[in-house]
């Protein structure tokens, strides 16, 4: 996966945990890189070990990790290295949300051999939004945390709910959103 996911873990563990953390977690993941270059394609099991490290080394489970870290993405790291596709994206949450697909499938397209995450959206008449996530990686509870955040960067109430979980054998996940 791109360098900017493991990038945001280095930026989540240090701003929640301290620098020391951080080295703790790069040890036990066997992570040798100096830096996490933004846009260079890692392996996804060094993504995988970071993320585990960053439980054992916090205490927290990993699906806790996992939703903490996409709430810290999108206000923090995101937002500072992709501020042209924050300016482009929308003015509210639902906008943003709507347009990640197009965003995903844009800032993946120049490198070989990404697999950027696919949605596709149905709004109902109520105002309920659902995010179908499709992904061989399986990282809903990293999507979940990131909803949270675009709430969080629009600083409005973003409620969400998974109704349906490809670890729980369904096709898809499906996020159920509401913006109360
Ligand atoms: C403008 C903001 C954003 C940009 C530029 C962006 C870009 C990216 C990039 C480059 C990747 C790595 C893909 C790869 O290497 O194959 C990624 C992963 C991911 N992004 Fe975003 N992202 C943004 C915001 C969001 C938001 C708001 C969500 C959800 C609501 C989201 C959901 C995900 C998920 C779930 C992954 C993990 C990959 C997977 O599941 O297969 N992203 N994003």
């Amino acid at each position: 996966m791109k360098g900017i996911i493991n990038k945001g873990i280095q930026e989540m563990v240090e701003a929640r945990f301290g620098a020391e953390a951080w080295e703790e977690v790069k040890s036990l993941a066997g992570c040798e890189e100096p830096f996490f270059a933004i846009g260079q394609d890692y392996p996804d099991e060094l993504t995988i070990a970071l993320i585990k490290a960053a439980s054992q080394v916090s205490g927290l489970p990993v699906e806790t990790v996992q939703v903490e870290y996409g709430k810290f993405m999108v206000p923090h790291t995101l937002k500072k290295y992709y501020a042209t596709y924050f300016q482009l994206a929308g003015s509210s949450p639902r906008e943003f949300l709507l347009n990640m697909d197009r965003v995903h499938e844009q800032a993946t397209r120049s490198i070989t051999g990404a697999a950027p995450p696919k949605f596709d959206y149905e709004e109902l008449p109520d105002g309920r939004l659902l995010m179908h996530y499709h992904s061989k990686r399986g990282l809903c509870p990293v999507l979940r945390g990131l909803i949270l955040g675009v709430g969080l960067y629009f600083n409005q109430e973003v409620r969400v709910k998974e109704t349906a979980c490809m670890h729980r054998g369904d096709p898809r996940c499906t996020m159920e959103v509401t913006f109360p």
